[in-house]
């Protein structure tokens, strides 16, 4: 294997509904969700029946043929996100919904500049590595001098630049989650709306982590009362299954051969991607994100190290004064519960299935309470 992957020592053979299993039977708490991917559970009988039933029948061909299923998950999609008007477009992955977005907002503008901004993640590929704030996983291929970066919260600066007319879009993720959870206020949110109105510009919202449902709202700008033009979206999408999308404002124009992919949209991924927008309303589990993470953000911040809780929902983030880098393999090898991680060393990241219960929450909550009785955590 090409060594990209810090790993863990871990090795999880099977998965049920928020828990992981490795070899010798030890089951362990996933509140990392295969990095927020996980939205329905592992193994959910609903998804494992449909995709079953899928496969059976035809798993995949091409974009060239009739798949009813395709606007079967578009009308459903549409009406679950609260954008039934929009257009959707499947892909296979995060990277790929927001260089297609980035793409689409150039096409339709015929302009090349991009407002991002500081932390910002938005993918490994051409365009969207050149959006992202991390000048490290940039290669020489990947052109950035297109691109403003701005601090969140600084409406004067991107004012600035998409005053001068060369601007196609406006990109930024609905919570900044590799960053370590940073929420866009929704003053903020609003502002970059009425900018983008006022010139013209593309309003692209990076839903990939912060949306479906896992911030308790169908996506997190929803929470500021504003509708984007591109909404972009992986993760949870297919809980799992390699599936993406980006919905698109109608007054777009699609035209033959603008934007295409060979594997998006297929029959297996689309099974996959209705049977979780069928369980999210059988199951209400945006209410339940909503409702476990106001408990967990109320229970976690009366622990004496925890010195902030922020986010919506089960995407939230922990601050403590030290680097929790020990403090989450204790809590995985010794309390035998996943969490993740951020690029702010102090945070720590949670992002379990949106089905957590009052178990779930529970056994998070004395796990790190006992986890926290280790002193050498608190070394500064
Ligand atoms: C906000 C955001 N955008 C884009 C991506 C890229 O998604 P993918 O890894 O599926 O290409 C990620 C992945 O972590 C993400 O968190």
């Amino acid at each position: 294997m090409f060594d990209v992957y810090p790993i863990y020592d871990l090795q999880p053979v099977s998965a049920l509904g928020c828990y992981l299993y490795d070899q010798s039977g030890e089951k362990y708490l996933d509140f990392y969700g295969g990095h927020a991917v996980i939205s329905i559970g592992h193994s959910h009988p609903h998804y494992i029946s449909r995709i079953e039933r899928q496969l059976k029948t035809i798993g995949f061909y091409s974009n060239s043929i009739v798949n009813p299923l395709q606007e079967e998950f578009a009308a459903l999609l549409g009406t679950v996100s609260g954008y039934p008007d929009y257009q959707l477009f499947l892909v296979n992955s995060g990277a790929e919904a927001n260089e297609n977005a980035l793409k689409l907002a150039s096409f339709t503008t015929g302009k090349k500049g991009i407002v991002s901004f500081n932390k910002a993640f938005h993918g490994r590929t051409s365009a969207t590595v050149a959006v992202t704030d991390n000048p490290k996983i940039r290669a020489a291929i990947n052109p950035s001098d297109h691109v403003s970066f701005f601090s969140l919260e600084d409406l004067k600066g991107v004012e600035n630049v998409l005053s001068n007319g060369e601007t196609c879009a406006v990109i930024i993720e609905g919570i900044q989650g590799i960053a370590g959870i940073n929420v866009p206020s929704d003053h903020f949110l609003k502002g970059l709306r009425k900018l983008c109105d006022q010139y013209g510009v593309v309003l692209i919202l990076d839903e990939i982590q912060s949306g479906y449902g896992r911030t308790g709202k169908f996506f997190a700008h929803q929470y500021a009362g504003i509708q984007a033009d591109i909404i972009t979206m992986a993760k949870g999408m297919g809980n799992g299954f390699p599936l993406g999308g980006l919905i698109i404002n109608p007054s777009f124009e699609a035209s033959h051969g603008l934007l295409g992919t060979t594997f998006g949209g297929n029959h297996l991924a689309c099974a996959a991607g209705l049977a979780v927008l069928e369980v999210f309303q059988k199951e209400r589990l945006i209410e339940n994100a909503q409702a476990k993470g106001q408990q967990l953000k109320q229970l976690l911040s009366e622990i004496d190290a925890v010195k902030e809780v922020r986010g919506h929902g089960l995407m939230l983030g922990v601050r403590f004064d030290f680097n929790i880098r020990s403090l989450r393999q204790h809590l995985l090898f010794e309390e035998k519960i996943f969490f993740g991680s951020s690029s702010d060393p102090n945070i720590l990241r949670l992002l379990p299935p949106l089905s957590i219960g009052d178990s779930q929450v529970d056994q998070l909550v004395a796990g790190l309470i006992n986890s926290l009785k280790n002193e050498e955590f608190l070394i500064h």
